[in-house]
């Protein structure tokens, strides 16, 4: 593939744009400049450097953030930044999305991806992701609210009961949450219908995979190959 059709495919802007960050001499593969932007390489694992910052070619690439508290997980924000000022330009402009929402307030796993169908795959109700929260309350859990999760509570808007699919107690005020459904605030509501409220929200699974604990609050890294599979063989539906 031509370097310049390589770098625009991986969201370092138009072709002109492209050529001209070649020509420029800021564009460097395996360590060495190259200013010639019709120069041909195999795109497959491909290690190149942007003005000093190491990229590797991916077809579609996957991402995984441990989210703060106080983003938005919205293009167009109001009240909070964004989520995505959190990831550098050539990411946006390539066309990475979230993969479903969390709340301002909510923390933890938060993936992004450029592909379609992934991101139909882990957000479309007839699919039974289960997502995993700890969820921190205001009053302690008892087994009763445990027992109504389980069995599902009915929420306003809501034509049929939501259960959760695990409901375990973590300690007085700490729950471990695990819901398939999407639905918004759902872990705030479902904790409001057993008459308890939410002090505190954090993704920690969706599918086959976990936080990393090497991803500092904030901070977001590339999926490996073998996360990436942890998450596509583990929907139910
Ligand atoms: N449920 C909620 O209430 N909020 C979230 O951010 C995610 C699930």
């Amino acid at each position: 593939m031509e370097l310049e059709r390589l770098l625009r495919s991986q969201g370092f802007g138009s072709r002109p744009d492209c050529r001209e960050l070649v020509r420029n001499g800021r564009v460097a593969i395996n360590s060495e400049i190259c200013d010639d932007p019709y120069a041909e390489f195999n795109p497959e694992n491909l290690e190149f450097a942007v003005d000093g910052v190491r990229w590797r070619y991916t077809e579609k690439v996957y991402l995984v953030m441990n989210k703060p508290g106080g983003y938005e997980v919205s293009h167009q924000p109001h009240h909070h930044p964004s989520v995505f000022e959190l990831l550098p330009k050539p990411l946006l402009t390539r066309g990475v999305q979230a993969v479903g929402r969390l709340d301002e307030d909510t923390t933890g796993l938060l993936l992004f991806t450029d592909d379609g169908q992934f991101i139909h795959r882990y957000t479309s109700p007839k699919k039974l992701i289960p997502k995993v929260y700890r969820v921190t309350t205001k009053h302690a859990i008892d087994e009763v609210q445990i027992a109504d999760l389980l069995a599902g509570v009915v929420l306003n808007d809501e034509p049929k009961p939501i259960a959760a699919v695990a409901a375990e107690i973590v300690s007085d005020c700490v729950l471990k949450l695990t819901v398939t459904e999407g639905k918004y605030h759902l872990v705030k509501r479902m904790i409001a219908a057993v008459s308890n409220r939410v002090e505190a929200l954090h993704r920690e699974a969706i599918g086959g995979l976990s936080l990393p604990a090497d991803i500092a609050v904030g901070q977001w890294r590339f999926l490996s190959a073998a996360e990436i599979r942890a998450l596509t063989q583990t929907h139910c539906a």
